[in-house]
């Protein structure tokens, strides 16, 4: 099967031409001006923007979590993830306390193998570090392209290690060539506040915000970060949010040290006035929490001055039903939103649309950055020949609503319920086949492969 894209605008995280693309099987063969080679299929994009499909690198599908399961399977998450641009996901196998990575693994495989519509990979979240542990972080590397190890320095009892633990995991990943990735909270200081706003019938979900104040997340990365430099592992820290965190990242960069940094869309758009709405509040119950405003300005300016290399979702849907199991508790609600389907539309329309980031830095943040950071670059995350045929064309006109009776994702209520954007993915090309046309999927259930993935070899972008 063959594919030729005729006359778009071609957007990469350098490039900018009007041009055509050839797709022979799953992958690019040929880019440039008028190309003439017969194609099975020809796509006209005039008048569309030609993008490479979406990395998000930071999603929870289908994950045992606060007594209940997030809601988006590895089939209705990537197929809902298609839907809007995004063609690659990396999601987290959380080991479990007491027992090791590889029956984590088995676990996660045998939930998204034969089941994924797009293509997927694996962080393997690391909670309980030991010998035993230690030796699986090779066999992780060199047996099964998982290269990425995440940490909790939060939710102390399930997922949290220490500081001991830390230093010796950056120690043994340093050693296999791969990428520590960290939640960087102060978890017992958000334990002590959760426990003494429950105990003066401080209930709502107000007050999981007020548990977890910005110096719990500056103080935790900035400890990261000195562990990272005293170790020489590469890190990064997920989901950033405020402007005591960036600090601590860019007082590293002093010392020549880079962490890399992903925030997430809604940190960018929502803030934590959000949470005043009494229990509707629980939508936007995630960790760390919503911030203010002048986090959200912190975050975009950090986007353009590379301190912040790559936007994600968490993507961590619960359905109403779930977050109800919080209703007298803010504690007892399930953290984590959905937002796996509109991450590419909504930073199109709010950061590229509204002049806060150039078309060039969105593809980086969105595509490239994460491709790279995470091994899978030039697979992943460009447009050029050689690169996997994963494609988006965009057209950056079109004006539409987001809302829960419209979107795919598993989840029964929308964080972004009205927003109007500018903006629209039109048809995503996945391995050279057309997955999404005109808001119709064509793949099946399977068709997602697993991407290995390499060390890496980024130190900075
Ligand atoms: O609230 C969140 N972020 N839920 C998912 C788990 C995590 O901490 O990333
Ligand atoms: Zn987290
Ligand atoms: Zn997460």
């Amino acid at each position: 099967m063959s594919v030729l894209i005729k006359n778009g605008r071609v957007i990469t995280a350098t490039d900018d031409y009007i041009g055509d693309i050839f797709i022979e099987g799953e992958t690019i063969s040929a880019t440039g001006r008028k190309l003439t080679m017969p194609a099975d299929t020809t796509l006209d994009a005039t008048g569309l923007l030609v993008m490479p499909g979406g990395i998000d690198p930071h999603v929870h599908l289908d994950m045992p979590f606060m007594g209940t399961f997030s809601s988006d399977t590895h089939e209705t998450g990537t197929r809902a993830a298609l839907f809007g641009g995004t063609t690659t996901v990396i999601d987290f196998v959380l080991q479990q306390q007491g027992h090791s990575l590889r029956e984590a693994l088995d676990q996660w495989n045998s939930r998204a193998k034969g089941t994924a519509v797009g293509d997927y990979s694996f962080h393997m979240a690391v909670t309980d570090y030991n010998d035993h542990t230690r030796a699986e972080i090779k066999e992780m590397v060199e047996k099964e392209g998982i290269t990425s190890f995440k940490t909790f320095m939060a939710y102390k009892g399930a997922l949290m290690i220490d500081d001991r633990q830390m230093t010796a995991l950056m120690q043994e990943v340093r050693k296999q060539g791969g990428l520590v990735t960290v939640h960087a909270t102060n978890g017992d200081m958000i334990d002590y506040l959760v426990a003494k706003n429950r105990s003066e019938g401080r209930l709502s979900p107000l007050y999981h915000y007020l548990s977890q104040p910005e110096v719990t997340e500056a103080e935790a990365s900035a400890r990261f970060t000195d562990i990272a430099n005293y170790t020489g592992c590469p890190g990064y820290i997920v989901h950033l949010t405020c402007e005591g965190a960036l600090n601590a990242v860019r007082q590293a960069t002093r010392r020549n040290q880079h962490v890399f940094v992903e925030t997430c869309i809604q940190y960018l758009l929502l803030d934590a006035s959000l949470y005043e709405k009494d229990f509707d509040g629980a939508k936007w119950v995630m960790s760390p929490p919503l911030r203010e405003k002048k986090d959200q300005a912190t975050l975009w300016a950090g986007i353009n001055q590379n301190l912040v290399n790559v936007v994600a979702t968490d993507h961590c849907p619960f359905k109403w039903e779930q977050k109800k199991m919080g209703l007298n508790d803010f504690s007892k609600i399930p953290n984590g939103h959905p937002a796996i389907e509109h991450r590419m539309e909504l930073l199109y329309s709010e950061g590229v649309h509204k002049g806060k980031i150039s078309l060039n830095k969105y593809v980086e943040v969105a595509c490239t950055n994460p491709a790279k950071i995470f091994g899978m670059f030039p697979r992943k995350g460009t447009i050029a020949p050689g690169s996997d045929a994963d494609i988006l064309l965009f057209d950056p006109q079109k004006q539409h609503t987001l809302s829960a009776a419209t979107h795919h994702m598993n989840v029964d209520y929308s964080a972004y319920e009205g927003w109007e954007l500018t903006g629209k993915v039109q048809t995503v090309l996945l391995r050279g086949k057309i997955a999404i046309d005109k808001n119709n999927c064509l793949v099946d259930k399977g068709y997602g492969q697993f991407i290995r993935r390499t060390p890496t070899y980024t130190t900075s972008l």
